[in-house]
């Protein structure tokens, strides 16, 4: 007795949707969550519309793409980030060696924690009118074991509520506010102090924002939990202490280990992440060493 079987073709799914196909590059997922490492790019070139499609692709797809081994000057750092759009300044980011429109991430083997903002998830800059779409992050120097960023796939855990928070959510407005780290700042002790942007030329009215607690991707449609205690003012209408439980709740979900990727560093390893859909977080797990990355910051579209 033989039973036909029709040859199903099943998709591989990872990070919630199925795996698109590639052929001018190579994308190795990291985790069933999100994150690619992606191979066969030299960042040092102008990438074919072909290699570029496909690098888009991946980007969309894992939320957090990996390239090993980049040894690129800060110029054809600063070209590669603009296939992903404009490059933008913030107010509150250290620049990069002169460069109003890089930032760094530094912390020096003698310093501690505190001095690098935000060692819980968030997204950056959420108070800007148009936050960040993605930042292009290359390490100019790693420590030898830790000092990894965490990223947790946004969508993934707003697919997994449940419809009646959706719903809740879906009024939900949040009030970001960038106004006071600069006085906060020097109100703590010198040594506890962060590293911030001496001087901006941003407005007081671009340094707060009300935006959607649920974002959705301009193309795609696909929502996402845009929720976090980084500016936190409130949830629009709600009091602080009426928000604070939600948010605390909201806040926790990007530490579920089924949403996230890490990524090691090493020299040169350039990353580029997309922090409208992906709440990040760098881990201090080391001390005495240098930890210095350098990034560009791309404006996104204003949060719908
Ligand atoms: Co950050």
């Amino acid at each position: 007795m033989s039973v036909e079987s029709i040859p199903v073709k099943h998709g591989t799914i990872v990070a919630g949707r199925e795996m698109p196909e590639f052929s001018r590059i190579g994308v190795e997922p990291i985790t069933g969550a999100c994150g690619a490492e992606i191979s066969g790019v030299d960042l040092s070139k102008p990438l074919s519309d072909e290699v570029l499609r496909e690098v888009m692709t991946a980007f969309e797809h894992f939320l957090v793409i990996m390239f090993r081994d980049q040894d690129i000057t800060v110029e054809q750092h600063k070209a590669f980030s603009r296939i992903f759009g404009e490059l933008t300044e913030l107010p509150q980011a250290p620049t990069y060696a002169g460069h109003a429109d890089m930032q760094e991430v530094r912390r020096e083997a003698h310093e501690p924690v505190s001095v690098v903002p935000f060692t819980k998830f968030h997204t950056d800059s959420p108070f800007l009118p148009r936050p960040p779409l993605c930042m292009v992050m290359r390490a100019l120097e790693a420590p030898k074991y830790g000092g990894d960023t965490a990223f947790a796939n946004m969508y993934l855990a707003y697919e997994e509520l449940s419809e009646g928070l959706k719903e809740t959510l879906s009024r939900l407005k949040v009030v970001y506010s960038g106004k006071d780290i600069w006085c906060q700042n020097a109100k703590l002790d010198k040594d506890k102090q962060l590293r911030l942007r001496e001087g901006h030329s941003f407005t007081e009215d671009q340094l707060e924002s009300v935006h959607p607690a649920v974002r959705t991707h301009p193309r795609t449609g696909r929502k996402a939990v845009y929720v976090t205690g980084a500016y936190f003012k409130g949830f629009e209408g709600w009091s602080m202490d009426d928000s604070r439980s939600l948010l605390d709740y909201l806040a926790h979900m990007p530490h579920k280990l089924q949403y996230q990727c890490r990524i090691r560093w090493k020299k040169d390893t350039v990353i580029v992440w997309d922090n409208r859909f992906l709440q990040h977080c760098g881990i201090h797990d080391y001390q005495d060493e240098r930890r210095h990355l350098i990034r560009t910051t791309i404006i996104g579209e204003r949060p719908i």
